[in-house]
């Protein structure tokens, strides 16, 4: 069983183990929860990984629905300039999920588009497709989630489920998600993440991580800081940030790294100021509890005597926080 299939299985199991407590379960009619239970238990596990390529671009459909599909494309590639009102950063989707989405190994979005309906750890609850798009809004993009049925998300969705062409439904497929590690025999450290930081990722993302803009467009994105993806997005969590390094980059050179070293340089850069999560309860301390209490977490840990989730712009960030919010003016005011 691959580590995403496992993944994949251990939420269905805190599906059913939640279930209990969730009050939709409570509110089924008298005699139906145990004849679910069982069916449940009896389900078998997700098919291990199903080979899969989607489609080329140059296949999309000279239609009404391919004018949509190529909406969504465009909107993946530059989200600030076709959703402006929903994103807050100068992160596109494509920053994130490689090759517009797809890349394997990325999470790309073909294979997520067959994952849901999906329960997720993260809101204890069952999330639609376009649930999973709107997180990425309100988190990775630091934005705000596109309502419902907004001509956004339909594209992005009419794009995904035409990447989706002639694969198998609720299937795991070869190269979902990102990948996930095993954890480092060694734990992870400063010190290792900020010298590798410096040899291999630096050149393009800059050494106070700021990325490069040029002429208010992002070359290469930035790491952390204000425009970077916020405390409450996924890559701020240690094991995805480290496995979208270890697969990804550096850029044209992924997998060059060990495990050992995605693991230190992705807790360099998670040990950086970012935007405030938005789900914040007024205090480090709270939120930290409510939403960061796992063992892949930086947010409400003490790093370099900085305490992590100052969230960046807010007075009293860190002197990294400062740093490069003067790189961001100076990049837009030239
Ligand atoms: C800063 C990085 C980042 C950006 C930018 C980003 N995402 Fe994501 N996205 C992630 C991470 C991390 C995951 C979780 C991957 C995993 O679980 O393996 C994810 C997961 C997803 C998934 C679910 C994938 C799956 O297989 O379950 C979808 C769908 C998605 N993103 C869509 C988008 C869209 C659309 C945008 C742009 C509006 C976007 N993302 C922008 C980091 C990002
Ligand atoms: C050759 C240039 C280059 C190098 C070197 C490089 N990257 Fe990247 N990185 C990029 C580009 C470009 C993207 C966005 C990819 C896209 O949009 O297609 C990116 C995306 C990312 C992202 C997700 C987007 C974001 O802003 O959060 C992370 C995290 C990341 N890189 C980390 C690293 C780390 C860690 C290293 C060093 C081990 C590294 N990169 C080395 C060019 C590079």
């Amino acid at each position: 069983m691959s580590a995403r299939s496992a993944f994949r299985s251990a939420h269905t199991l805190i599906a059913i183990a939640t279930c209990g407590v969730l009050s939709a379960c409570e509110q089924a009619p008298q005699g139906s929860a145990a004849p679910l239970a069982a069916a449940s238990a009896a389900q078998p596990a997700r098919p291990v990984a199903v080979a899969f390529a989607p489609p080329p671009s140059s296949a999309i459909p000279d239609d009404a629905f391919g004018v949509v599909v190529r909406q969504g494309e465009a909107l993946f590639r530059n989200t600030p300039a076709h959703a402006p009102q929903y994103t807050g950063n100068t992160l596109s989707c494509r920053n994130c999920h490689l090759d517009a989405g797809r890349l394997a190994d990325s999470a790309p979005m073909w294979a997520a588009w067959v994952s849901y309906p999906a329960y997720r750890s993260k809101n204890r609850h069952v999330n639609t497709f376009e649930e999973r798009l709107q997180d990425c809004f309100r988190f990775s993009m630091n934005g705000k989630a596109p309502p419902s049925g907004s001509p956004a998300l339909v594209a992005l969705e009419a794009y995904s489920y035409w990447m989706a062409s002639g694969a198998p439904t609720h299937a795991v497929l070869r190269g979902a998600g990102y990948p996930r590690l095993p954890k480092p025999a060694q734990g992870w450290d400063y010190a290792r993440g900020q010298a590798l930081y410096t040899e291999h990722c630096a050149l393009c993302h800059g050494a106070d991580g700021q990325g490069l803009l040029v002429e208010g467009k992002p070359w290469f994105p930035p790491l952390w800081g204000p425009q970077s993806y916020n405390w409450g997005a996924g890559m701020s969590r240690l094991d995805l940030a480290a496995g979208f390094i270890k697969a990804n980059m550096p850029l044209g050179n992924g997998n060059s790294l060990s495990d050992q070293q995605a693991w230190d340089v992705a807790y360099y850069i998670d040990s950086h100021e970012r935007p405030q999560d938005p789900r914040y309860l007024g205090s480090i301390e709270a939120t930290r509890r409510q939403f960061h209490d796992g063992p892949y977490e930086t947010y409400g840990r003490t790093v370099n005597g900085h305490l992590l989730g100052v969230g960046s712009g807010v007075s009293g960030g860190s002197t990294v926080t400062q740093a490069a919010r003067g790189r961001t003016t100076t990049t837009l005011r030239d």
